[in-house]
């Protein structure tokens, strides 16, 4: 029954059709990041001129900037066929082997969370990526013996969420490193706009504008924004999203002017009165307001330092006189504020 082909395509498509449709598939498309995005174009113009593969790129910033958008993109670019998979789901020599032996040659080999990849994994990558070989044992006991193969020519495109996590060894292979940073509003303003025009949402200026701010510089979630305020608008507010229907749906989820959610607002809260404005260390920070430490790491903590409410100092988080402010409270004149500062 076509009802049924059509339940189990959806339920196995690897993402939703929505946000494939939302994905910029090239350069042009993609909105800010501009030194990367100069630096990307080059490297296959100049790969495509010489008729050879890209060098091993390393991607890494918070989740949601564009690291796979940008891997696809690179493979769209070149032309190339781009294979995905993620650190965790190699779980031994061989799964790496597998996908590697079967690379047509110049393809994009893409692993995401690539500092998840385990030790021994991350060591039988080093021959892949500097001199396309693996070596992989045949038969078994005593006859057992291992055998080097020559791969075509690849490229390993790695994303991760936690740079410092990568070895140097594994860094040091890449030919290029980016570092993707939170977007500004103006670009967002694009984004989001882009975005409505692909779901035919209608929208004004200033809906867009409010959506960008409160996006955390982070185009997923202006894309997550502004769906929910194409629902809002649509059940309150005669369907255009402006900037008072807007500011309405995302107070509805708690998220402030300046784009903080409650999580935010809890982890100042909760240095400010319970750590006196700290500094705190991070497991402690994250026992108290009950989130995974992991997740305060790459998620909020990015963003807080980055808009200038956190201060990552030795001894920890702490916080500073903007993080009072948005509390609506002063920040104290204390000696021992003042180290804050000068760490
Ligand atoms: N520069 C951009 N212009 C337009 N849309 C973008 C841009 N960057 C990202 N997006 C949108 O944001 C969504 C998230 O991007 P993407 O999946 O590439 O993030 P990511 O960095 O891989 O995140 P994660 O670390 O969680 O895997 C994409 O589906 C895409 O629609
Ligand atoms: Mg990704």
């Amino acid at each position: 029954m076509a009802g049924k082909d059509f339940l189990r395509e959806a339920a196995e498509a690897p993402e939703t059709p929505l946000d494939v449709s939302l994905r910029p598939p090239m350069f042009g498309e993609f909105t800010g990041q501009a030194r990367i995005v100069e630096r990307l174009e080059l490297m296959v113009d100049a790969a495509k001129a010489r008729g050879d593969a890209l060098q091993h790129i390393l991607l890494s910033g918070p989740p949601g900037l564009g690291k796979t958008t940008l891997a696809l993109i690179l493979g769209n670019a070149m032309g190339a066929e781009v294979k995905c998979t993620s650190g965790p789901t190699i779980e031994k020599a061989g799964d790496l082997a597998g996908l590697l032996t079967t690379l047509p040659p110049g393809a994009i080999l893409f692993i995401d969370e690539i500092h998840r990849l385990q030790p021994a994994i991350e060591e039988y990558l080093y021959p892949a990526m500097e001199d396309y070989k693996v070596d992989i044992i045949i038969d078994q006991g005593p006859n057992a013996r291992s055998v080097r193969l020559n791969l075509p020519k690849f490229t390993l495109v790695g994303a991760t969420t936690r740079s410092g996590m990568i070895s140097a060894p594994l860094r040091s292979r890449f030919g290029m490193s980016c570092r993707l940073d939170y977007y500004e509003a103006s670009e967002l303003v694009q984004i989001v706009e882009r975005s409505a025009g692909l779901l035919e949402v209608p929208i004004d200026a200033g809906g867009s504008r409010e959506i960008a701010n409160r996006a955390r510089g982070t185009p997923r979630i202006a894309n997550n924004l502004l769906q929910w305020c194409r629902d809002y608008a649509q059940v309150r507010a005669r369907g255009t999203i402006t900037a008072e229907s807007a500011s309405a749906a995302l107070a509805m989820l708690d998220i402030d002017g300046d784009g903080l959610d409650e999580m935010d607002k809890r982890i100042l809260e909760t240095i400010v009165h319970r750590f006196g404005g700290g500094p705190v260390g991070l497991n402690s920070l994250a026992v108290a307001v009950g989130e995974e430490s992991g997740t305060l790491e790459e998620v909020h903590e990015p963003f807080l330092i980055m808009r200038g409410y956190l201060h990552r100092t030795p001894q920890g988080r702490a916080a500073m006189p903007a993080a009072y402010t948005k509390l609506g409270l002063t920040a104290p004149a204390r000696g021992g504020q003042q180290t804050l500062f000068d760490a």
